[in-house]
């Protein structure tokens, strides 16, 4: 099958493009500023198309250049850069996705796959946040995410356009390198695997929901390869480490592996006033687990450590961390 991942040389993108490439898909990666690095062992089996999702003939291009037959969507701007630019935000996150969705629909893409976030949920969201809880977001990156999944579900209603959409906690693994206020989680495991110590800036009893990588490569391609009437709610919550666990409890689970890690605290007054507002025990995905299966693979901090970690030792090139 011809598949296109946008953002297809990030974090997610790379990876998932990896187990593309491996279930012997032809995979095209759209990109602004590709990452070779990080598709290193993969370069020679995926084409990559330098392109900017803001630019609705780039766009088209690729996905008529290449006859794709199916779409990944994970390329964005996250939630930092989209507070530092709403307006860059908005032509990547809302109006890239409706360039998406209009080249699946003019070139007869069967499949549109979209990466959302907790973040459409915004602060102030109860402990336990389903699918049905109302979304209320207050940052760009949440509103943008959010107007996509309901543009998505849109296109399904008036193209009959086999949209779906996974929507992440934070997402934690090694290399993470664009900046984010739940990055704790990745650097508490990664500074001390490298040797390195950490000091973290919340404080030891704050928590927030998180997926480790593979798990959220893994979410977006069970959604994508799932039964069609198997879809009803459409967008999903897809959890990781549940109930959520402190950067206390993280601690723990790295100096088990890593008994001389040197973790400090200096919480930034900032950041905590974020946390103080969102404190979410449960990102409930049963309807994801109901409707198409899903269960992660890393659902405690012990194995998301332990992998972590060896990932970081096995291809420190591909994360940046050589
Ligand atoms: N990482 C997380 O914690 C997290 C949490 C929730 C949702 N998500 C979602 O998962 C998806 C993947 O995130 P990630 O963690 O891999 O982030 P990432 O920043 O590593 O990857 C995003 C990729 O999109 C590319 N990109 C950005 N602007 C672009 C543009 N205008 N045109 C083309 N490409 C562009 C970037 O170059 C990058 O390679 C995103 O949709 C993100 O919103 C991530």
């Amino acid at each position: 099958m011809n598949i296109l991942v946008t953002g297809g040389t990030g974090f997610i993108g790379a990876e998932l493009a990896r187990t593309l490439v491996s279930r012997g898909e032809n995979v095209v990666l759209f990109d602004i500023y590709p990452n070779y690095a990080r598709i290193g062992d993969i370069k020679d089996k995926v084409k990559v198309v330098q392109g900017n999702l803001a630019y609705w003939a780039e766009v088209f291009n690729a996905v008529k250049n290449y006859n794709i037959e199916g779409i990944y969507h994970t390329g964005s701007m996250l939630s930092a850069t989209s507070e530092a630019s709403p307006w860059a935000s908005f032509q990547t996150n809302v109006a890239g996705t409706m360039h998406i969705l209009e080249a699946a629909r003019l070139f007869g893409v069967g499949k549109v796959v979209f990466t959302s976030t907790l973040a459409t949920y915004g602060l102030a969201c109860p402990a336990v946040v389903t699918d049905e809880t109302i979304q209320r977001p207050i940052t760009m990156y949440g509103c943008g995410k959010l107007y996509c999944e309901v543009l998505g579900m849109y296109y399904r209603n008036r193209f009959d356009m086999d949209f779906r959409t996974v929507r992440y906690p934070a997402v934690i693994g090694p290399g993470i390198n664009t900046p984010g206020i739940a990055q704790w989680n990745a650097w508490m495991i990664e500074y001390p695997a490298l040797g390195k110590p950490f000091e973290c800036y919340v404080t030891e009893d704050t928590k927030v929901p998180v997926l480790y990588f593979k798990d959220a490569v893994r979410a977006v391609d069970m959604i994508f390869q799932a039964p069609k009437e198997q879809i009803k709610m459409v967008n999903y919550n897809v959890g990781g480490v549940t109930p959520s666990r402190t950067a206390k409890e993280l601690e723990q689970a790295v100096k088990s592996h890593i008994p001389d890690a040197q973790i400090s605290y200096k919480p930034d007054p900032k950041t905590m006033e974020v946390f103080r507002s969102m404190n979410v025990d449960v990102f409930d995905d049963s309807k994801a687990r109901q409707e198409w299966g899903w269960q992660p693979l890393y659902s405690d901090f012990d194995k998301v450590v332990s992998d972590t970690i060896k990932e970081i030792k096995m291809h420190p090139e591909r994360y940046g961390l050589a």
